[in-house]
């Protein structure tokens, strides 16, 4: 099939490579002209793990094309996907300026003949009312300056609400690999055609394990494919924020949060998934998500306790960290504090809303001297919000002279240091495990004070 994707960032470029990948021809479209020629040249301008390798095998199939032109890819697509960033607002609600673009822009350039226009980005609920709307404005605008009659433009489209559950870092397969395809459409037309997009994921024919049972798709109608996107990420963050809470009561008792999640998440109703305590969630979509359905929430009288408890909370958990030093090191003012891992999770270069921007700020506040080694941004020239940071090339040199260190984030190589060697750089060795990642057994041979979250 013929796919246009406007916007390249983590969903639209993962969404692109990954349908080229089962065979449809692709046209990803950016106004970014540095980035599309970033991409035309094979490189993918996010880190993303197997995203760069497919880029340049179907580029090079000829079924993957990166362009700046939308009214080419408008007219290339039967299925064009809004794949645009909507970013929080400062009153939390998302700013959705750059698909009214795309939706305005797609009016402007649509012939004759049938599109799918699918809401790939994340849109507050009722949006896909409001993009076909949109289009309509933009076909009546171009109208008006072609001086063309009704008739003479013959533009039918349906639009489809199909929200994506990646997760940065393992994007590509959870593309091939998703627990659910949710498509949501008042037109059966439309709804038909997204299936046969996706019978290859559907029916486990690409990218991996060809013997699994085909992937469950569900058919709503639009709100509630908009609202099953929010209310999935609302309730990842709330479980998150739901143990976080856990250990803190834990710590108080001298219980063990990692044997509690372990007990309760055997409960096939409660799953084992997301009961990992730390200093709470960040990234691009669970600050944004939760906030916007809040605001939706809001919109309509309704005060959403729950989910503004679960922000709360999570804003408290990221500063733990900072409790916890004050307990091990009492001042922490003239203190060097290093930090292991900065981004919001593992396996991505990704610092948007990260727990590490807060924990530099209150430390910094506090007095305390700020060093850093991540395995991404330590070798980038990422640097935003780390002015206060002295981010060290080297694991070992971040050891150098630290009073403690903090581990933020949860990177595998994190497991396989020189713990032993690094206790004997510090000036006090001591760990504050803020993901509950290490064994502290072995750290505390390798001489350290291992303080981890509710264990
Ligand atoms: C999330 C959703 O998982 C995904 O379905 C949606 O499409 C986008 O938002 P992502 O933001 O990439 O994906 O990260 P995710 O792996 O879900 O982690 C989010 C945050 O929660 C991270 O900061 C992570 O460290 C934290 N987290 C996750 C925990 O603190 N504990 C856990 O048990 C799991």
């Amino acid at each position: 099939m013929k796919v246009c994707v406007i916007g390249t960032g983590y969903v639209g470029l993962v969404t692109g490579v990954c349908l080229a990948e089962c065979g449809h021809h692709v046209i990803c479209i950016d106004n970014n002209e540095e980035k599309v020629k970033l991409m035309k040249s094979g490189q993918s301008p996010i880190y993303e793990p197997g995203l760069s390798e497919l880029m340049q095998k179907s580029a090079q199939a000829g079924n993957l094309e990166f362009s700046s032109d939308l009214e080419a890819g408008v007219a290339h697509g039967d299925i064009l996907f809004i794949a645009v960033g909507t970013p929080a607002l400062p009153t939390g609600d998302s700013d959705t300026r750059y698909v009214e673009a795309v939706a305005r822009g797609i009016g402007a350039h649509l012939r004759e003949g049938y599109k799918v226009i699918v809401n790939k980005s994340t849109v507050p609920i009722g949006s896909g009312d409001w993009v076909r709307m949109i289009v309509l404005d933009g076909i009546a605008e171009r109208k008006k300056e072609e001086g063309s009659s009704n008739e003479a433009i013959k533009a039918e489209f349906d639009v489809v609400s199909n929200p994506e559950f990646l997760r940065e870092g393992s994007a590509v397969f959870d593309t091939f690999n998703p627990d659910r395809i949710v498509l949501g459409s008042n037109s059966e037309k439309a709804i038909a055609l997204m299936q046969e997009l996706y019978t290859p994921i559907v029916e486990r024919k690409v990218g991996t394990d060809a013997s699994l049972p085909p992937v469950p798709v569900v058919v709503t109608d639009l709100s509630s494919a908009e609202m099953i996107k929010y209310a999935a990420n609302a309730f990842l963050a709330t479980k998150i924020s739901f143990i976080n809470e856990v250990a803190n009561i834990c710590d108080k008792v001298g219980a063990d949060v990692t044997q509690v999640a372990k007990g309760i998440g055997l409960d096939s109703r409660i799953g084992n998934k997301f009961l990992q305590a730390g200093i709470g969630w960040g990234g691009s979509c669970f600050p944004k998500d939760v906030s916007a359905l809040i605001h939706t929430a809001d919109d309509y009288n309704y005060e959403a306790e729950l989910l503004k408890a679960a922000v709360s909370v999570n804003k408290r958990q990221r500063l733990m960290a900072v409790e916890k030093l004050q307990q091990e090191l009492k001042i922490l003012k003239g203190k060097t504090v290093g930090l292991l891992g900065l981004t919001f999770k593992p396996d991505t270069d990704d610092m948007r809303d990260a727990p590490a921007l807060n924990l530099i700020e209150q430390l910094s506040r506090l007095g305390a001297k700020l060093k850093a080694y991540d395995p991404i941004i330590s070798q980038s020239g990422m640097r935003h919000g780390l002015s206060d940071v002295i981010v060290e090339s080297d694991v070992e040199m971040l050891a150098d002279g630290c009073d403690a260190l903090v581990l933020v984030t949860d990177w595998q190589q994190f497991l396989k240091l020189d713990y032993a060697k690094m206790a004997k750089k510090m000036a006090h060795p001591v760990m504050i495990d803020g993901r509950n990642f290490l064994d502290p057994k072995p750290l505390e041979a390798a001489g350290f004070r291992y303080v981890g979250i509710g264990r």
